[in-house]
């Protein structure tokens, strides 16, 4: 009798595993139906990061992430049909484009260096200015900007209803046919928080799990303390406190407004985002306008040339003197621990490009 029962038990797991392959929709617990909607992904917080500044109700599934990679790399939302959010943000160069300016639809330069994309769900402000307040906000600005995609979201969204596949896509992703700008912001806010870059001998050695050459540690000290002050700035994991800082690199007569253009606040002249240090070895050329090639230029800047401006950061402790005057051997230090924050396997995995 107790064979019998093996026997069916095991005809009955068979069966499962038959009918499991055969029709796709079956589920043997009944909660994974078709008809649920979108499969939930889960953004996978990095074991040495602190938790995402995301809104917890936030909701990323594979449809969504799908899409916003297929809309990223889509000619369809530029004027021209011939650039895409891909064009000036390359995976090569951690998202970012080894241009100084990078060229829109029409042909035209943009106005700043473009930024590397990762590590978004630690972010709250957008672009070098910091005129997006959200991702979404930011995700709907490349398209209708003249010197990027130049094209008007009525346009924008009536080409994607026309398209073969968009509607179907958006109704697997986000349960309707009706495409509108939200829609595709959120898509491509999906695809962008996917883009994580934890994965670095700067983690390894946050987690125990690298030591520092002597080169190495000697180049950690000159940048976690007042000797390179670094820190203050690019500080914590994250390698940016996410504000905004005039580090000194323009004289008064050069200044750009940067942050102020966002608030029209005086103190706010010459502010920019604090960039990642994460990568840097792929995302040359560096600062808002590109205007340093190598990391050695960054290091001498800091070092030697740092302008004494009037909005220069308090934190900028050495303007008064040029910068922290680092010998050639401190410098080179410095860039042997920067560039532990380099994750190769980032720039060539290639689940983040279609
Ligand atoms: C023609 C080149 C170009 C295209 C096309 C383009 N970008 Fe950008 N992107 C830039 C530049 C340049 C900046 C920096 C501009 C600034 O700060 O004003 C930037 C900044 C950003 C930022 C801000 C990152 C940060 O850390 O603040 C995000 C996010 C972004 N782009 C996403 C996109 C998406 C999504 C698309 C497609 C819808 C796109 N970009 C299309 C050039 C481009
Ligand atoms: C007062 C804050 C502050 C301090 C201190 C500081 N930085 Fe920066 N850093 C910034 C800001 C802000 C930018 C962007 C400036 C711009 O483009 O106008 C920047 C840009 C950079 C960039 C360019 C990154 C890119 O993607 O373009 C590098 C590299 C860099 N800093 C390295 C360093 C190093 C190394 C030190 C220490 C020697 C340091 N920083 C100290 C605020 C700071």
């Amino acid at each position: 009798m107790r064979k019998l029962l093996t026997i069916s038990a095991l005809m009955l797991v068979v069966q499962i595993a038959v009918n499991c392959s055969e029709d796709p929709t079956f589920d043997p617990d009944g909660i994974h139906q078709a008809s649920d909607g979108p499969t939930p992904f889960y953004l996978e917080v990095p074991a040495n990061f602190p938790d995402y500044f995301l809104d917890k109700d936030k909701r990323l599934t594979e449809e969504g992430i799908a899409l916003g990679k297929k809309l990223f790399f889509d000619n369809i939302l530029s004027k021209n049909r011939n650039v895409n959010c891909g064009s000036c943000h390359f995976q090569s160069s951690s998202f970012s484009d080894p241009r100084v300016r990078s060229i829109g639809t029409n042909g035209e330069a943009t106005t700043f260096h473009s930024m590397p994309l990762f590590n978004m769900a630690w972010m709250n402000e957008f672009f070098w200015n910091g005129r997006a307040k959200s991702r979404e906000e930011q995700a709907l600005k490349p398209v209708v900007n003249p010197l990027e995609m130049d094209l008007s979201w009525d346009e924008a969204v009536s080409r994607l209803q026309e398209h073969p596949e968009y509607p179907v896509l958006f109704e697997a992703a986000f349960g309707t046919r009706t495409i509108d700008s939200n829609l595709v912001a959120q898509a491509l806010v999906q695809y962008e928080l996917t883009l994580v870059s934890a994965n670095s001998k700067f983690d390894d050695w946050l987690k125990g799990e690298y030591e520092l050459t002597e080169m190495e540690a000697i180049g950690q000290a000159i940048f976690n303390s007042e000797r390179g002050d670094c820190f203050h700035c690019h500080g914590t994991v994250l390698t940016t406190d996410n504000l905004f800082h005039n580090n000194g690199l323009d004289s008064d007569e050069d200044l750009k407004p940067g942050l102020y253009d966002v608030t029209g606040n005086e103190a706010d002249f010459g502010k920019f985002k604090t960039p990642t240090l994460r990568n840097l070895i792929f995302t040359a050329p560096y600062m808002h306008d590109g205007r340093f090639e190598t990391i050695d230029e960054v290091i001498d800047f800091y070092s030697d040339s740092v302008q004494n401006n009037r909005n220069v950061d308090v934190l900028m402790e050495f303007a008064f003197q040029g910068g922290v005057r680092l010998s050639p051997f401190e410098k080179e230090a410095l860039k042997s621990f920067i560039l532990l924050m380099t994750d190769s396997n980032f720039v060539q995995n290639p689940d983040l490009v279609p």
